[in-house]
């Protein structure tokens, strides 16, 4: 297209858009309040713990503002995956979403330290951490990268599947070709445990497996199910080597024209919502293991000796990843 054409067309589509907002505001003027639009983003399916618990933050937040604030879920990753969602918000082009810590700890460093593998002792320490002062410092950490934290969400453990073999012992582990989050410490465990990462967004997983463009994947009981990854890979081995909690999350750009009053509400409302998908959270892991293993998955379990290994084997990504936050680590590990 000719330069002249483009400018042409770009300022039509302006005009258009200028129209469109002005004939949005005079509708809203003539109902006596201005309402405010705002998108949330989200890339699980509808039914899924987190996208329930976005709707019910929507409906808080539009109740409790008395309708002038309205945020939009857009579920399955319907405003893209979860990578390109955090830059588009870095720039005020989204405003809310909940993502997964992997993708965020590419633009936000330190978070690198939450999701080292056997970090956590089990759940409950986890949410020792997350719901503490260690927590808070780590939602305020995102502000320097454009965004800020609102509350942490439940994602449980993540464990290994593949549709190759069993997989019972380090070994067993030995050049599978494994799908990891886009994050370049997933990419460095799946080495050290000596298979082959493959970085990707979630929505290509299932399509990679079936052509065997890969031969497993990691992700906890709820994605496993929901994704359906465990017809085309269906042994799972229960190993829990992490456990990566989400954020949900505002754009910074959008969150600093809110009124104090307003920033009070959403993030009230945003601690409710994670409380309400932590519920779901445990109802939801029960029901999509009991239906994978219905249909067939063949689960196993490491001995205590190979679980011994599968931690000697990951152990260096601390002093790869977070030598600089040894003090928080230790922080980490005091928490009872
Ligand atoms: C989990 C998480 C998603 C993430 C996915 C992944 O399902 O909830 O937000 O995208 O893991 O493996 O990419």
């Amino acid at each position: 297209m000719s330069r002249k054409w483009f400018l042409i067309l770009y300022f039509i589509l302006a005009i258009f858009l200028v129209s469109c907002t002005k004939q949005n505001q005079k509708e809203n003027e003539l109902q006596g309040q201005n309402v405010v639009h705002f998108r949330y983003a989200e890339n699980q399916p509808v039914d899924y713990p987190t996208t329930q618990a976005a709707y019910y933050f929507a409906d808080q937040v539009r109740k409790k503002s008395n309708g002038r604030i309205e945020i939009e879920v857009f579920y399955d990753a319907k405003l893209g995956d979860e990578k390109s969602v955090i830059e588009q918000m870095r720039f005020g082009a989204i405003d809310f979403a909940r993502v997964s810590l992997s993708p965020l700890a590419e633009f936000s460093k330190s978070l690198n330290v939450l999701q080292l593998p056997y970090l956590y002792r089990n759940a409950e320490h986890m949410w020792k951490v997350l719901d503490g002062n260690i927590g808070d410092e780590f939602l305020a950490s995102v502000q320097s990268s454009g965004l800020v934290g609102l509350s942490w969400f439940d994602a449980g453990a993540r464990s290994f599947y593949n549709s190759v073999r069993p997989i019972h012992t380090l070994e067993d582990m030995k050049g599978l070709r494994i799908r990891v989050q886009e994050s370049q410490l997933m990419m460095d465990m799946i080495t050290a445990l000596g298979a082959n990462p493959t970085a990707m967004a979630y929505g290509e997983v299932y399509s990679s497996l079936q052509t065997g463009v890969i031969d497993g994947a990691e992700n906890n009981w709820p994605s496993y199910e929901a994704t359906r990854h465990f017809e085309v890979a269906k042994y799972f081995l229960d190993d829990e080597h992490t456990r990566i909690p989400e954020m949900q999350i505002v754009s910074k750009i959008i969150w600093d024209n809110f009124s104090d009053e307003d920033q009070d509400i959403i993030k009230e409302c945003a601690l409710e919502s994670a409380k309400v998908e932590r519920q779901l959270w445990a109802e939801k892991v029960k029901v999509s293991k009991a239906t994978v293993l219905n249909n067939g998955v063949i689960v196993t379990e490491l001995s205590n000796e190979e679980k011994q290994k599968f931690q000697e084997a990951t152990a260096p990504l601390s002093t790869q990843f977070a030598t600089k936050y040894r003090p928080m680590i230790e922080r980490i590990k005091a928490t009872f």
